[in-house]
């Protein structure tokens, strides 16, 4: 009788071992094209990118049947085609490759913003990243995000001053923009992945454009961290108020479909102010736009109360513009035109402190107010821009040009400055005596 159950027990783990094994390493069974069966029995044999190919296994794409040579398929004339075993094919697989077979996607991702991520070589940023700090500084930083102008050298392969590179906007040899692997991270290329927050927050983060912690911090980023296993993310419709219902991510508000919307691969449709600039303006056609994203609101929210939400949003962007951004502009207008600064940016402290005010702690004050991150309206935000305005531009202007920003500090929204009056002294003295006591 003992031996028996021995045996059965033996028997059944035997089967699961050898039939389950390649599910618990977490490569499914699938049929390899046969295009791609060589690419894949090889690069297993030899070991190269083993797991990349397990990827592959669990994705959708290896279900439909397209496989490694559908993808990385050229044609021997590309620059950056290269002979591999018989066969022309090239590592990147650029936007204009996949919109062979997704056009829509990849028409929309082309005319977006984001495509236009890497022609910032004009921007005073630039110059912060490639002369003031050094090129390896642009290479290993701005350009992992905002994409590299990928070169190919002689034989074909990607010049690695300019390769490894999935940045936003990368231009890539065949003269198309972008990368799809910024949120579609290969070799699974799924929706799951870019629809979470953390696909996003690779960029989306940071002293200048906090978004991901802003939205961590959200009552939208708490109902999904905490309800995620009902996000239904990996489902193929994701129409929110319909496929799910707890929260909304960044790719919800600005890329998903709604019930009476389609998912779109342009952000910019539903966004409209910039803030980007040091003073936030209108984008063309603002008005259509607040209406998509305002299409998004209303499966959770009344629309009073998102009309409300807008209301305090507009307004903030009218203090920071109106109250410090405009004046701070003037000001280091007024000094450019009496001498007082040198054509070179960033070469005089005054440049820093101007640069601080918008670029890093103005665009953090907006942007908490668009994505409802109290703390980086208020902390990391307006409280900054003030304390830069009074206490630093202002007094190192005043050194520069005596009398710069007296029709500024004259102004009633500054007028503060000069001295309150008794009855608001008085008035904070007892809201601390009655809080904690004498
Ligand atoms: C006979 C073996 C073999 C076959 C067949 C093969 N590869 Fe490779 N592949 C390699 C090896 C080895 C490397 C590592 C780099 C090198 O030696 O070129 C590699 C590298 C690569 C690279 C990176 C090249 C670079 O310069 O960074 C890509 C992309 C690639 N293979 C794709 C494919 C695809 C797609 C196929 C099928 C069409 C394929 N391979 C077929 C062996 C093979
Ligand atoms: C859906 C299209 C697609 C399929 C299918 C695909 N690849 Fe790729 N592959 C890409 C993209 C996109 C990149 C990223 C290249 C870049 O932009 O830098 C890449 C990169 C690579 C690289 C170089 C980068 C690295 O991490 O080493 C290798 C090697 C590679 N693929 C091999 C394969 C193999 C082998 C298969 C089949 C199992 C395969 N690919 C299937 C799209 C694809
Ligand atoms: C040979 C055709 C073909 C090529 C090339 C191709 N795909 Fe696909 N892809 C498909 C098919 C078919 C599906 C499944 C149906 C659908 O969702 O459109 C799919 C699905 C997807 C999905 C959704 C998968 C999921 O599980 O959520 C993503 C994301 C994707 N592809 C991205 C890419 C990217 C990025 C490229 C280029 C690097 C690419 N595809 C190249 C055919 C292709
Ligand atoms: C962590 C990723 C990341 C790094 C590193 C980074 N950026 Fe950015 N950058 C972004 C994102 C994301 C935006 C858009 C922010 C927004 O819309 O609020 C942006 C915005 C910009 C803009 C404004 C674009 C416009 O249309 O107005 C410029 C210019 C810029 N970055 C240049 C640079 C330069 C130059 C560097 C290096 C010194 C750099 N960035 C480093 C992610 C990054
Ligand atoms: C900024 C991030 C981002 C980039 C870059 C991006 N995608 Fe997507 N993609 C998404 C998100 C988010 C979804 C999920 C939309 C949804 O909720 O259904 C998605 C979904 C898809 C799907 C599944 C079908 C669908 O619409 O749901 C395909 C196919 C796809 N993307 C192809 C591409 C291709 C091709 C590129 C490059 C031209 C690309 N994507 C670049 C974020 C991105
Ligand atoms: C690889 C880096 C990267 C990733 C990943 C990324 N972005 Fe961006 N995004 C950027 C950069 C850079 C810009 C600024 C482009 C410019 O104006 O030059 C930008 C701009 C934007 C804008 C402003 C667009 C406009 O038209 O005004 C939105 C909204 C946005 N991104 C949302 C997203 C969302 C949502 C995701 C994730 C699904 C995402 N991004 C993923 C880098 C990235
Ligand atoms: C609840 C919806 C919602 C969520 C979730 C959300 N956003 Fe936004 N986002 C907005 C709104 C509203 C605006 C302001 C749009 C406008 O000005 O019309 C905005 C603005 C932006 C901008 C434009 C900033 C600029 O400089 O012009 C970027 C970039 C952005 N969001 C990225 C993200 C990222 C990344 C995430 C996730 C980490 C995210 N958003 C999550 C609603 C959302
Ligand atoms: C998928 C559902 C969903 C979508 C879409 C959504 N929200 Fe929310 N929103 C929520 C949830 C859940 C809360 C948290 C409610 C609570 O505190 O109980 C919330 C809270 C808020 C709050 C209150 C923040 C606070 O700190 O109390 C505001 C304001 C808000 N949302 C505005 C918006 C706006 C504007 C949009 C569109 C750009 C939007 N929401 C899209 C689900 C959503």
């Amino acid at each position: 009788m003992k031996r028996w159950t021995w045996l059965v027990s033996f028997l059944v783990l035997f089967v699961a071992v050898v039939f389950l094994s390649p599910t618990l390493a977490g490569a499914e069974k699938v049929d390899v094209p046969s295009g791609s069966k060589a690419c894949i029995s090889c690069h297993t044999k030899k070991k190269v990118g083993v797991a990349a190919i397990g990827e592959w296994r669990n994705s959708t794409h290896a279900k439909e049947g397209v496989g490694c040579y559908d993808c990385h398929q050229a044609k021997k004339e590309d620059p950056d085609a290269f002979k591999h075993y018989g066969k022309y094919i090239s590592v990147i697989v650029s936007p204009k490759d996949c919109a062979g077979c997704h056009e829509k996607e990849s028409t929309q991702f082309q005319n977006s913003h984001h495509a236009k991520g890497g022609e910032i070589l004009g921007s005073l940023d630039n110059f912060l990243g490639e002369v003031v700090e050094g090129m390896p500084a642009a290479v290993n930083g701005c350009k992992q995000c905002h994409g590299s102008i990928v070169k190919v050298t002689e034989d074909g392969k990607l010049d690695p001053s300019t390769w490894p590179n999935t940045g936003i906007g990368r231009i890539n040899p065949d003269g198309s923009k972008g990368s799809c692997t910024a949120c579609h991270s290969r070799h699974l290329f799924s929706a799951k992945v870019a629809r979470r927050p953390e696909s996003c927050g690779k960029c989306h983060l940071g002293p200048d454009h906090p978004q991901k912690e802003i939205y961590d911090e959200s009552k939208h980023g708490i109902a999904f961290y905490s309800n995620v296993d009902r996000m239904n993310l990996d489902s193929e419709s994701w129409v929110v108020g319909v496929d799910y219902t707890a929260a909304p991510t960044c790719a919800t508000c600005h890329m998903s479909a709604t019930p009476d919307m389609e998912a779109t691969h342009d952000p910019g449709e539903r966004i409209s102010w910039t803030l980007r600039p040091v003073v936030s303006k209108h984008m063309e056609n603002w008005e259509a736009k607040r209406a998509n994203m305002k299409k998004v609101c209303i499966n959770c929210h009344n629309p009073r109360y998102v009309d409300a939400f807008f209301t305090q949003y507009d307004l903030s962007i009218d203090l920071y513009n109106e109250k410090f951004a405009k004046p701070a502009k003037e000001i280091m207008a007024k000094l450019r035109e009496a001498g007082k600064l040198s054509p070179t940016p960033f070469d005089e402290k005054i440049e820093w402190t101007f640069f601080y005010l918008w670029h890093h702690e103005g665009r953090r004050a907006r942007h908490g107010a668009a994505m409802m991150g109290p703390d980086y309206v208020q902390w990391h935000g307006f409280f900054e821009v003030a304390e830069r305005f009074y206490f630093e531009l202002v007094p190192e202007a005043e050194e520069l040009l005596p009398g710069v920003t007296k029709e500024i500090l004259d102004r009633d929204e500054h007028r503060w400055i000069k001295g309150i009056s008794k009855e608001e002294r008085e008035r904070i003295k007892k809201f601390y005596e009655e809080r904690y006591g004498q």
